[in-house]
């Protein structure tokens, strides 16, 4: 496994291990690969909302899509304006999140026929704020890399569905809004297939809207994890963006903003996640054939993609005297039997790997979307610190979490 610009060993040993390494001079590759798809690219930020990194979007003019009200403050504290960021609260809002989006002019993404009216009741009862506000649609069919990212089609909870947009004119006409978004996104890892076909089916519902001034196609750009396939060519996807506005142009007889809002693909290339083999162990099959586990400190509360959806990652150990190539299974700290790194099918499998010895290092590529963000304090496991590398300079951007931290919050009574 290529190891990206990162000094693993000397990250190692500076911070620690578990430790996530991220490569700005990667990052910053796929964003330049990215802003050439659309006129107006926002970043998914539930991937990766590491500050560093956010500000590294706003340095190159991305903007932001954001899932909570959380993630609408943390993004304005990387510096973001309020009309940088759309917010899509994904099937309803909380408590307060309409007032707070009227209050300071956040652009909402109403996913459901409930959250279409709850903002317009809440627009009727503060008599101001914007009465603009973007639909996310269930165009009926949806892709993922797992069922569990996929977020179209009759099984998906996600926006309004597809043959539900009259009664979506019947609310904005009730409560005075104005239809100036429409949105989809079918799911997270996608394929170009999928997405290509869902663009067109946007844009027919658009048309439905007369007072749309942005489409937004979502996220949901495929990456490959396997270094050894080659990376998924997305570079066609501009093609399909700009006949698309055209289409839009000639239909609206105007420029209609075209978006896109990848999270994935922006970052999953840039993130390494290092730790330590700690130590080794084997067991016999049924048929007496030995089965050899590399045991690591890294486990699915650091990285839960494995554990969830069965995920691959690129696997290197980094040691002074790695032995040949075996069959290991490369597993974590945590007490489930399914925390093991190496799986398919969201079954452990075995890897051939060259074989370490406790005290290595182990380095996991692919981790910078999805990583940190869902990790947990599952077993009490703090969480771990993030660096950042540009050219020589590592620098941390989140410390190592000390017991105290993780009970702070915890009542002692
Ligand atoms: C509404 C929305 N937009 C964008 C994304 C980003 O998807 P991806 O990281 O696959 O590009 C997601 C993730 O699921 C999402 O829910």
């Amino acid at each position: 496994m290529k190891i990206e610009n990162i000094k693993v060993r000397d990250i190692a040993k500076e911070f620690g291990t578990p430790v996530y390494a991220y490569s700005l001079e990667t990052l910053r590759t796929s964003i330049a690969e990215i802003k050439k798809l659309a006129p107006v690219i926002r970043y998914a930020m539930k991937a990766n909302s590491n500050v560093r990194i956010l500000k590294e979007m706003l340095d190159s003019g991305v903007k932001i899509d954001a899932v909570s009200v959380f993630e609408v403050k943390r993004a304005l504290r990387a510096g973001f304006q309020t009309d940088d960021i759309c917010f899509t609260s994904d099937v309803f809002f909380n408590d307060d999140d309409v007032k707070f989006c009227l209050e300071n002019n956040i652009y909402c993404n109403c996913g459901t026929l409930g959250m279409v009216e709850e903002y317009g009741k809440a627009l009727k009862a503060a008599g101001t704020g914007s009465s603009k506000i973007s639909i996310r649609i269930n165009p009926g069919e949806g892709a993922g890399h797992s069922k569990k990212t996929n977020t179209g089609g009759p099984y998906s909870k996600h926006g309004i569905w597809h043959q539900n947009l009259d009664e979506v004119k019947r609310l904005a006409k009730e409560y005075g809004l104005t239809i100036s978004g429409v949105h989809t996104h079918i799911g997270s890892g996608g394929d170009m297939e999928h997405l290509n076909r869902i663009c067109g089916k946007l844009v027919e519902f658009a048309k439905q809207f007369e007072q749309v001034e942005i489409v937004n196609f979502g996220g949901g750009l495929p990456y490959q994890y396997d270094p050894d396939k080659p990376q998924e060519d997305i570079s066609g996807y501009k093609t399909v963006i700009d006949e698309r506005a055209k289409l839009l142009k000639d239909h609206f007889g105007r420029d209609i903003v075209c978006e896109i809002e990848p999270g994935r693909r922006f970052v999953a290339g840039c993130g390494t996640l290092i730790g330590e083999v700690r130590s080794l162990n084997h067991t016999f099959d049924e048929d007496g054939k030995r089965i050899d586990y590399v045991l690591t400190n890294v486990g699915f509360c650091h990285l839960l993609r494995p554990m969830a959806y069965g995920s691959f990652h690129p696997i290197g150990f980094v040691g002074d005297d790695l032995g040949p190539e075996q069959d290991l299974i490369v597993a974590g700290p945590v007490c489930e039997s399914g925390d093991v790194l190496t799986q398919k099918d969201e079954e452990p499998v075995a890897r051939r790997l060259p074989m370490p010895k406790a005290g290595d290092l182990i380095v996991i590529g692919g981790a910078g979307a999805y990583g940190h963000v869902m990790s947990s304090n599952y077993n009490s496991q703090p969480l771990i610190p993030e660096v950042v590398v540009d050219g020589n300079q590592c620098t941390q951007t989140r410390t190592r979490q000390t017991l105290d931290d993780i009970l702070r919050p915890e009542t002692t009574t």
